[in-house]
């Protein structure tokens, strides 16, 4: 038994190997090519531990001039326990290290708890960090309930008199429906991030906290919380500095309370506590990033869209390559 490196009559051996290890469920990684793109100009390796000319196990590793990386670890389904994978990673640490790596890195998926375990015992920490990606290639995403190459569409929506609003339960019997005076930056991101983090919502986090602290005082902006249970469940904000207008700039509910029927409450409250502020107009708008239901939900509450916008999303914006070159 040894280990040496990937010769090119391992190819084929090697990507069944991967293919059976369950490595290849995603079909835009291509296996070929990332032996190719792996082995090419230097990028890094690929170490094959092999018995009698059969390869039993793989790893693939590379450094990035900052951190090494390990990928495709990957050994025979019926040679596992037997220390196969644990002499890879020993091997790859150690041409790591000889590198001059001083930290290992690797990225297993949240849902693959076995390999996790495994990892744990060879001695890698589960990091706080989330991984964040974007294809170079070209290749369109999903990204919330669209295509990530798609434009977002903006839907402005409009009410001019206080409709006639059903009387909601919350689905959570304990609650509270509270104005935060004097929000501060720090409780306002938490919200702001729990309830807008699956809808792509950043503007208000380009804002440094003295911007932000600065709308957050103005005496037209209001910031209410719904409380389930005891934790904040999610709010909403009524912005009255163009009024007689009055916007409701952010709604919504944490990801774990969806579903109770705390939206509708929430959203009968905020119309309410809007017209008790006598506007002319009470505005909202959603775009195709927001939650789905988000748009019907408005316009079974009373109101009616008056303007549809088409913008490209905030990441789709020319490259500026020739400033780099
Ligand atoms: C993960 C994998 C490479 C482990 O290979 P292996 O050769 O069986 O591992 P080893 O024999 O070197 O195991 C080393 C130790 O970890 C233990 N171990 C093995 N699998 C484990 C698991 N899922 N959880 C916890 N411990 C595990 C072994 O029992 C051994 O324990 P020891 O300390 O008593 O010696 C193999 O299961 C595999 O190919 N899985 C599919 C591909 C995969 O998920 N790769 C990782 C992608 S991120």
């Amino acid at each position: 038994m040894k280990i040496r490196n990937f010769l090119p009559d391992d190819r084929a051996a090697v990507i069944d190997l991967w293919r059976r290890c369950g490595l290849l469920s995603n079909p835009l990684n291509d296996p070929g090519r990332d032996i190719d793109f792996c082995l090419g100009e230097g990028n890094g390796e690929i170490l094959v531990l092999e018995e009698d000319g059969a390869v039993l196990a793989t790893a693939m590793l590379g450094q990035d001039g900052h951190r090494g990386w390990v990928y495709y670890l990957a050994t025979e389904p019926d040679r596992r326990h037997e220390g196969l994978g644990r002499r890879l990673m020993q091997a790859a640490e150690h041409r790591l290290r000889q590198q001059g790596v001083p930290k290992m890195q690797l990225m297993v998926r949240d849902s693959n708890s076995q390999a996790i375990g495994y990892y744990q015992r060879l001695g890698y920490i589960r990091e706080p960090a989330t991984l964040m990606s974007r294809r170079l290639d070209g290749i369109a995403r999903p990204l919330g309930h669209q295509m990530d190459d798609e434009p977002v569409i903006i839907t402005y929506l409009e009410m001019t008199e206080r409709p006639p609003l059903p009387r909601i339960e919350p689905g959570v019997k304990r609650h509270a429906l509270m104005r935060a005076h004097d929000i501060t930056t720090e409780f306002y991101r938490y919200l702001y991030d729990a309830v807008g983090r699956p809808w792509y919502w950043t503007d208000r986090k380009k804002l440094s906290d003295e911007q932000l602290a600065e709308i957050l005082g103005d005496p037209a902006v209001e910031v209410y919380v719904l409380y389930a249970n005891g934790a904040p469940a999610g709010f909403f904000e009524l912005d009255g500095r163009g009024m007689p207008r009055l916007e409701l700039a952010y709604f919504g509910i944490l990801p774990d309370y969806i579903g109770k029927g705390l939206g509708r409450y929430l959203l009968e409250a905020a119309i309410e506590t809007a017209w008790n502020q006598e506007p002319k107009r009470l505005t909202v708008n959603t775009c195709t990033l927001d939650h789905p239901s988000a748009l019907p939900m408005y316009q079974r509450f009373g109101f009616k869209p008056y303007d549809r916008e088409e913008v490209p999303a905030p990441w789709q914006t020319e490259d500026n390559v020739l400033d780099f070159a």
